[in-house]
């Protein structure tokens, strides 16, 4: 394991809301025709279970869904957000130790194996978790083919690089979707789907400039970490947050995050 990733895959404390703006329908909504009544759901790196929440209130009342974080701070948020479904349970924990007492249908991890430097180990830990025909779904990306419309600031190109390089570097996939299906067929898994789930955020949406801002997200709270560990300096840090934002708010006109969903069954 690299330790390198353990740390820097660490949710920074402080600002939970690019995690707590998503939601099934809006951020997995490829998930939704597998999502049964009654079944039972791990979602691993659920955050503040944000998505996780609707994923409990799919399989409803005589469902069960175990939303698992390693970061505390989420899963604190999560419990007070989430208090109205009893059927949703987080808990703190890391998901290469859970040991949980029942088997799942349905496990779900949304971009989370991409903070990883060993994916297979995590897949390989989901598919014991899992009862026999289970059903797996990683959603996941691909970071080095994400758009931006017009190409924004050489600030902000230049950080995302060093972004790439800080991940590489701890050993982190930046193309985590493309290889998933590979890593799945060496592990045994069965009924092997690719499905595509890019985010595609436009001008003219409501939401766009929250959306195409998660790079100024990523500066401000992953930005330190880089440069503490010297893949970029504080002024170029700096200087990408200010231009990136105002490209947002005048130049930009859209911007696609490149993600699949993977699903499978043991
Ligand atoms: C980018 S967030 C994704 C959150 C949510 N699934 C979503 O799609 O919005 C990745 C999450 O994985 C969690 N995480 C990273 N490594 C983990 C591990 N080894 N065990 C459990 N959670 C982990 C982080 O704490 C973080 O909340």
């Amino acid at each position: 394991m690299n330790n390198n990733a353990t740390e820097r895959a660490k949710m920074p404390t402080g600002d939970s809301s690019v995690l707590d703006s998503r939601s099934l329908t809006n951020s997995y909504a490829t998930l939704i025709p597998v999502l049964q009544k009654g079944m039972r759901v791990l979602d691993v790196g659920c955050g503040t279970g944000a998505i996780s929440a609707g994923i409990a209130a799919a399989v409803g009342s005589t469902g069960t869904v175990v939303g698992i974080d390693s970061s505390a701070h989420l899963i604190a948020k999560g419990k007070d957000d989430h208090a109205d479904l009893p059927q949703l349970t987080l808990i703190e924990a890391d998901l290469f130790t859970y040991d949980p007492a029942e088997k799942f249908d349905l496990i779900v991890s949304a971009r989370v194996l991409q903070w990883l430097s060993n994916p297979a180990a995590a897949l390989l830990k989901f598919k014991s978790l899992l009862k026999p025909g289970g059903i797996i779904s990683i959603l996941d990306y691909n970071h080095t083919q994400l758009q931006w419309t017009p190409a924004p600031p050489v600030s902000m190109q230049q950080f995302y690089q060093s972004f790439l390089d800080w991940r590489a570097d701890a050993g982190m996939d930046n193309n985590m979707a493309d290889h998933l299906p590979g890593i799945f067929e060496q592990l045994g898994f069965h009924n092997i789907t690719t499905i595509p789930a890019d985010e595609v955020y436009k001008k003219s949406t409501h939401s766009f400039v929250e959306k195409a801002g998660i790079w100024t997200k990523v500066a401000e709270l992953r930005g330190p970490q880089m440069v503490t560990s010297g893949f970029i300096t504080e002024a170029a840090r700096l200087t990408a947050i200010t231009e990136y934002n105002a490209w947002v708010q005048e130049g930009a006109e859209e911007m696609v995050m490149k993600l699949k969903e993977v699903r499978a069954t043991v």
